[in-house]
């Protein structure tokens, strides 16, 4: 049998690539070079990019996006669907190089956007989105500043897979998808400086289904934000640091928001981060919620709050009519957490007083402040159980 299959399968794809190549059904490709673009790194190559793009999409087989080596400077680019056919690679060899001039992306909200698209893979390549320029802007003072673009993002769409990507110094967010289903992020490298503003690394919201595996992020914000309507969300084999840690939230800003439901979150790494695994809603009304949050095997080093619930969130204290969070959090489970804490309380559970923490769960915490001293944990308004190990000391 093992014998038969050994032949069987080189026969069967000799036979599939000479039925391909007869009736030519093997995939298209667009090379961005071959339609005009540059490697220099100083010649606008948008339009060759968008050339590419509408030649795949419009193709009603397979098609490739091709992104040779070589620095590509590219503006906005709008990958829009639907398209002809459910088999888009961009495969990026080289890197895409954002204008110096930063006010070429940033008030355009995105530099690489992906809206619409159904069985996309972006594969591989570096996105420089060369934000730099723009965080002293922004650090100035000045009001002249534009928000800046997120680098690349995945909106509406669905079945889409972002694997092996670099984005380094994004003017915004890194990576963001938004009102999607299926989007799988592999092997994603995100860097930028820990006093970067708003570089979050790869923020997910009104999605269903998203992973994000195997990642490294090194920036200036939240290493994962989660927003309203994430719901089976799972991260696993991300290493965070330097930022501000994985975060659900900042949730319940508006009245009326979706929940959050069913996040995993599992063998993640901080190092150096502002938050480990952390929950943040505004102390507004709200009808948010987040209902089921698995956080395994996380481990700490020198991380200032590895474990927080913050529902007392409001920047400036404006707009916090008597300062109370409408989000309800209920099921989070903290299993098998352990490391160092930066600061004394590693544990802090400060939740509403209209809609108490439930149903907290903890098994197998082990954190120390400073790497031997004995660290506490912190509660308000929440409730929960303990087992196994409980280092700190529960407050519940
Ligand atoms: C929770 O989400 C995971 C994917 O992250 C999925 O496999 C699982 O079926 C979901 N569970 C429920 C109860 O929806
Ligand atoms: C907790 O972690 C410390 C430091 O890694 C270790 O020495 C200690 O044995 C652990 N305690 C338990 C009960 O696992």
């Amino acid at each position: 049998m093992a014998m038969a299959n050994r032949l069987f399968l080189p026969l069967a794809t000799i036979i599939a690539t000479v039925i391909f190549t007869v009736l030519g059904v093997s995939a298209a490709t667009y090379n961005v070079k071959s339609l005009g673009a540059k490697p220099d790194g100083r010649t606008d190559s948008t339009k060759a990019f968008m050339a590419a793009w509408l030649g795949a999409c419009g193709s009603t087989k397979a098609a490739t996006v091709y992104v040779p080596r070589g620095r590509f400077m590219v503006g906005g680019l709008r990958f829009t669907g639907p398209c002809k056919n459910g088999a888009i690679r961009v495969q990026i060899d080289g890197t895409l190089v954002a204008p110096s001039n930063y006010f070429v992306l940033g008030n355009g909200k995105f530099w690489l956007l992906f809206h619409g698209v159904q069985g996309v893979t972006i594969a591989g390549g570096t996105l420089d989105a060369q934000g730099a320029g723009l965080w002293a802007c922004k650090s100035s003072g000045s009001r002249n500043c534009p928000d800046g673009a997120t680098s690349l993002a995945i909106f509406n769409s669905r079945d889409v897979v972002v694997y092996g990507v670099s984005s380094i110094n994004s003017q915004m967010f890194h990576i963001a998808v938004n009102g999607c289903s299926n989007v799988k992020v592999v092997g994603a490298n995100v860097v930028a400086p820990w006093n970067s503003p708003n570089t979050d690394g790869i923020h997910v919201q009104l999605s269903t289904g998203v992973s994000i595996l195997n990642s490294k992020i090194s920036t200036g914000d939240d290493c994962v934000s989660i927003g309203p309507g994430a719901t089976n969300l799972w991260i696993e084999g991300v290493a965070c640091g330097p930022g501000h840690g994985i975060s659900i939230g900042s949730l319940g800003k508006d009245l009326n928001e979706q929940g959050v439901r069913n996040v995993t979150v599992k063998r993640v790494t901080f190092k150096g981060t502002e938050n480990g695994l952390r929950i943040k809603a505004w102390a507004r009304p709200s009808n948010g919620f987040v209902n089921g949050v698995l956080f395994q095997n996380a481990v700490m080093t020198n991380v200032e709050n590895p474990i927080v619930i913050d529902q007392n969130y409001c920047p400036g204290s404006k707009n916090c009519p008597r300062q109370v969070s409408g989000v309800k959090i209920s099921n989070v489970r903290y299993q098998d957490v352990h490391g160092t804490s930066a600061t004394k309380v590693a544990v802090k559970f400060d939740c509403s007083k209209k809609n108490p923490c439930r149903g907290i769960t903890m098994q197998d915490v082990n954190l120390s402040f400073k790497n031997q001293l004995p660290a506490a944990a912190y509660c308000v308004n929440a409730g929960g159980t303990t087992s196994g190990v409980m280092k700190p000391t529960s407050c519940f």
